[in-house]
């Protein structure tokens, strides 16, 4: 027998059916609720509010558990490529060799971005922040495939419009990188894999010989993976509600890239690295810095701590940690920041404010270390996030699109003026 919940409102009971996921979470479903009631609910941020059903990520806040289409986050980091848990976000199963290799080549072939598009590139000032670039060039793919504007194209269409998102996003993103250098664009390579293509796109120059380090590329491959998707987070929320309208999906995955950049979502990555730079330029002093974090009247918060959804561990973390150790080692490099984030991470661990507020270091806290070791420039670790979620995001699209869901869309409770009388501007 399903289960209803019952809301009593001005003396009359309504009931509400609850709806059931198959890791177990519960819902209770008020579609109907305006209608029957009259009343909206008010849930500022989402805290509570399930925007969708889907079949893509699940995650366990509580337990520190994160699945994508029911494997598990270790086993995908350990053991898979991103190109490979891109398909399986996008199309639901793990590929055969042979799907994956069609996948890849299909990618392969779109890396090209127009000739047009450098000069885009040219307009922008050096100092140019490549979340910017990277948000603008995206949108500004949809100028060259306007046959993307017709959100009624066959699957097949939508198809190729999300290769080439997969395929050119690491190509403008290498190029915004190169163009705030001034550098000369390094034009995408087919034999290379996609994360030695993007290192590839970075760092070679026209002048010399690139030798792409399996170190480097086993590393990228790993934080591309755990970056791939989270659910409805702030980014994938808005590309999904902005597809919700039908806009293209080149113009959904430039704001999600824009709400990406935020130093509360994505933009944390930098953040953080800036931050362990100033504790480290102020002579290193972890718990004053901790002190400020927990002082209310300090806008000052540790960034890379704290999540809305995990309130034990970030299973992301744990992985990113351990591998920060690992590439640090092989590449033989010792960076003073690694060692302040780890004082850091002791000292707000064992804090009662820390401790009762469940907050704990997050994807974005161990990352940029690998990103500085990478030889990634702090203003590009964002882009470097956005380069992971980009399936994540077109997944969801996708799942949303087939499902048909309605424009988003919701509903508020008015606090201004109630009606009142026009008066002339002399009269004011
Ligand atoms: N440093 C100090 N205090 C904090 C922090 C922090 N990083 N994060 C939360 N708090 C406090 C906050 O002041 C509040 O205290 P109180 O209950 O006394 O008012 C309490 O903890 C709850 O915080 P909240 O802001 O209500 O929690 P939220 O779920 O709305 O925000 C968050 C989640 C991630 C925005 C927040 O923890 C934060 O700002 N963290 C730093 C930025 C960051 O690392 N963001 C990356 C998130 S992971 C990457 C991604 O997926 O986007």
């Amino acid at each position: 027998m399903s289960e209803i919940a019952k809301l009593e409102l001005e003396g009359t009971i309504y009931e509400f059916p609850i709806i059931e996921g198959t890791e177990n979470e519960k819902a209770i479903d008020i579609s109907k609720l305006r209608d029957t009631t009259g009343y909206v609910t008010l849930d500022t941020g989402y805290k509570n509010t399930g925007a969708t059903k889907s079949a893509i990520t699940f995650l366990d806040g509580e337990k520190g558990i994160l699945h994508y289409r029911g494997y598990s986050i270790e086993q995908l980091a350990e053991n898979a490529t991103f190109i490979e848990v891109a398909y399986l976000l996008i199309y639901g199963s793990l590929p055969t060799q042979l799907q994956l290799d069609t996948f890849t080549n299909n990618i392969t072939k779109h890396t090209l971005v127009h000739e047009d598009m450098k000069q885009f590139f040219e307009a922008y000032p050096a100092k140019a922040h490549p979340m910017g670039v990277l948000a603008s060039m995206t949108c500004s793919l949809s100028t060259f495939y306007p046959e993307s504007l017709d959100p009624n194209r066959s699957p097949e269409a939508k198809d190729l419009t999300m290769l080439r998102l997969l395929a050119k996003l690491p190509t403008l993103a290498a190029w915004s990188y190169k163009n705030a250098m001034r550098h000369p664009f390094m034009y995408p390579k087919n034999k290379y894999d996609y994360c030695s293509n993007f290192l590839h796109m970075m760092f070679a120059m026209p002048t010399e010989e690139y030798k792409v380090n399996p170190v480097v590329v086993k590393a990228l491959n790993k934080l591309l993976i755990l970056h791939a998707d989270h659910e409805q987070n702030c980014s994938t929320s808005t590309v999904r509600i902005v597809g919700s309208s039908q806009a293209n999906l080149y113009a959904c995955i430039s704001a999600g890239i824009s709400a990406l950049w935020g130093p509360l979502h994505g933009g944390a990555n930098q953040a953080v690295i800036e931050m362990l730079e100033q504790i480290h330029n102020d002579g290193g002093d972890v718990d004053k810095w901790v002190l400020k974090a927990k002082d209310k009247e300090d806008s000052f918060r540790l960034m890379g701590f704290g999540h809305r959804v995990y309130k034990n561990f970030d299973p992301r973390a744990t992985i990113i940690k351990k591998a920060c150790d690992d590439v640090l080692e092989q590449l033989g490099i010792n960076d003073p920041m690694l060692e302040i984030a780890k004082k850091l991470e002791k000292v707000a661990l064992e804090d009662e404010y820390f401790k009762s507020r469940n907050l704990y270091p997050n994807v974005d806290f161990y990352s940029g270390i690998i990103y500085r070791a990478l030889g990634i420039p702090t203003e590009m670790f964002t882009v470097m996030f956005a380069i992971g979620r980009l399936p994540g995001w077109i997944a969801q699209w996708k799942e949303m699109t087939e499902n048909n869901e309605p424009i988003g869309r919701p509903r508020q409770i008015y606090t201004g003026a109630t009606p009142r009388e026009y008066v002339d501007i002399a009269k004011r």
